[in-house]
């Protein structure tokens, strides 16, 4: 079942698609209902293997930490598999290296 996604707004570079985004879902929750393509496996914030970077905004997550390291963070990377967001974001696409 969908959920609304009316409250935030996500855009991937280069591309600068912008896309609706909701605090009560996770940012990879959020991309999928609108068919963006993201890389991702375990979906409980341990394998890593959806590790984004926010070039700008904020999120949170509910699990005491996930698996990125402290300078990881500062980096601005995150795991939108438990990643809900804050406000709007602007992610860099991980296809785009
Ligand atoms: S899919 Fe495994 S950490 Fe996100």
């Amino acid at each position: 079942m969908q959920q609304d996604l009316s409250c935030l707004t996500v855009r991937i570079t280069p591309e600068g698609e912008h896309m609706s985004a909701s605090p009560n879902l996770t940012l990879l929750q959020c991309l999928e209902q609108q068919g963006v393509q993201w890389p991702t496996s375990c979906r409980s914030g341990t394998c890593r293997t959806c590790t984004g970077q926010l070039l700008s905004g904020q999120v949170r997550y509910d699990m005491a930490w996930p698996g990125l390291s402290a300078e990881e963070k500062a980096d601005g990377f995150i795991l939108p598999c438990v990643a809900f967001p804050v406000t709007d974001l602007v992610l860099k696409d991980p296809f785009s290296d």
